[in-house]
């Protein structure tokens, strides 16, 4: 196997968390490097033994460690934002690691929702006597692989690392090729909490060399998955273990007649074109109803004509897309619908992968681009007749993330939101994860399982129960 890039990756993870000056005081033995096929045996065996303890830690105490490794990653949120600024080129302004914050509520929570249990008597259920008990609570899974993505390869991380442990399972990460030093210099703040040796483990590399052998390795016990439609090869490969999978979108915003104009405009401009598009809740599809599409087009240009286009450390508003193969892609998408006749608003413009934001008016169903998911600082118009034709446009998606819809309606709000096909709908918003203790989920290709906090921390546990039998009246009273 090959490990020579995420070697480069781990190398280049240690220098720069010199530079940012993050204590290089973790064991060798606890330092992420890239591993073999063997080290990641390695990694698992040792994972699952530090898990056996772990499980046994009272929940308080792993309340306890959480809350202290919360407070370090707020001590450590500027370096690991300069992280994220130098290697997935997110501007400071979008930098925000709201890390911990979440682990700090993950610690509240799961304090509560595991020390409760459900106690159960058997003459409930017909044909028995109230001659059994039953006692059933929450327990860990074992090992909980992590695979965030590289847009968000802090927050996301730790939306599966601080559910996994305070439910008593230990972790195995696998942070994203790019976005790798972010997330290291984030677990180095868990162990610095002082998590037992062994409990967080990290393992990078590219998804092409290890990732079957991670995903379906005997030893790994849940799957929790941010990121393309590789999720979906995870899917089938990955046996009986539940599974936590967030994949593409292409999140609809529909805008009626009645709509509040400028809020869809703002709301198109953040949902669109933040982090250059490359979000799995961007705003991917507007489909507009024709009376008001000329405003909402115009507003939206002048808006975009106002947008930075540079490198992240500019703080632009646009940045460089993450590979040369996805600018490649959106170029593309873009050539397609102009060659089909779609209206390119801006003059299409790249240089390397920098890609100028781009409103495409007049899209139709016969254009990619109307289905597929740039990932870029690109959003397509769909000019519509009716709200059912946006709706319908929405639900032949092959996704089923978000959508969001506009209008100054609230019945007709709540009714679009029932009909549309996605896990959640934004009313009078663009679509977003936040806050982190929302559930969160998509069907179809979008998805399977709810996150959340309080949704990831059930998921990543199982219910015991123990049974208590009595003697049956029939027996005592013989
Ligand atoms: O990219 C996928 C993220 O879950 C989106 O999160 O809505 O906070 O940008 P966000």
């Amino acid at each position: 196997m090959m490990v020579c890039t995420s070697s480069t990756v781990a190398e280049n993870g240690r220098n720069l968390l010199r530079e940012n000056q993050c204590p290089s005081s973790t064991p060798p033995t606890e330092r992420p490097t890239s591993k073999s096929k063997e080290e990641v045996n390695k990694i698992v065996e040792v994972s699952k033994a530090a898990q056996k303890s772990w499980a046994k830690t009272p929940l308080w105490k792993r309340a306890e460690l959480l809350h202290k490794a919360a407070a370090i990653l707020k001590e450590h949120k500027v370096p690991i934002a300069k992280c994220l600024v130098n290697e997935i080129a997110k501007p400071a302004k979008d930098a925000v690691v709201r890390s911990g914050d979440l682990v700090s509520y993950c610690a509240e929570e799961g304090v509560r929702i595991l020390g409760e249990g459900k106690f159960l008597v058997s003459d409930s259920f017909p044909g028995n006597e109230r001659t059994k008990y039953c006692l059933s609570s929450k327990i860990p899974l074992g090992v909980v692989l992590a695979i965030p993505p590289f847009n968000y390869p802090v927050n996301l991380a730790v939306s599966k690392i601080a559910p996994a442990l305070i439910a008593g399972n230990s972790l195995v990460l696998k942070p994203p090729t790019q976005g790798a030093v972010a997330a290291l210099h984030m677990v180095h703040c868990f162990h610095l909490a002082g998590f037992p040796k062994g409990l967080i483990s990290c393992v990078t590399g590219k998804g092409s060399e290890i990732g079957d052998f991670l995903t379906m390795h005997p030893g790994v016990n849940c799957i929790s998955f941010t990121g393309g439609d590789t999720g979906i090869a995870i899917s089938k490969k990955a046996g009986m273990i539940p599974l936590q999978m967030e994949l593409g979108g292409k999140d609809a915003c529909i805008i009626l007649e009645d709509a509040d104009l400028d809020l869809a405009v703002i709301s198109i401009l953040k949902g669109g074109f933040a982090y250059s598009g490359q979000r799995c809740t961007a705003v991917k599809v507007v489909l507009v109803m024709e009376s008001v599409a000329d405003t909402i087009v115009e507003k939206v240009n002048a808006k975009v004509a106002k947008l930075t286009v540079g490198p992240p450390e500019d703080d632009c508003d646009i940045t460089p897309v993450v590979t040369e193969s996805s600018a490649n892609f959106i170029e593309g998408l873009v050539m397609d619908a102009k060659q089909k006749g779609a209206t390119l608003c801006q003059e299409y413009k790249r240089e390397g992968n920098l890609i100028w934001p781009l409103l495409l008016d007049k899209v139709r169903p016969d254009m990619r681009i109307a289905w597929e998911e740039p990932f870029g600082p690109v959003v397509p118009v769909i000019r519509i007749k009716s709200v059912e034709e946006g709706i319908h446009h929405c639900n032949a998606s092959n996704f089923g993330l978000q959508g969001c819809v506009f209008t100054k309606d609230i019945n007709k709000a709540i009714l679009i939101s029932d009909a549309m096909e996605t896990g959640t709908v934004q009313i009078n918003s663009a679509p977003a994860r936040g806050p982190d203790h929302f559930p969160f989920q998509g069907v179809k290709e979008s998805g399977i399982g709810s996150q959340g906090i309080t949704n990831s921390i059930n998921m990543m546990t199982k219910i015991k129960s123990t049974v208590i039998n009595l003697p049956t009246p029939s027996y005592t009273m013989g």
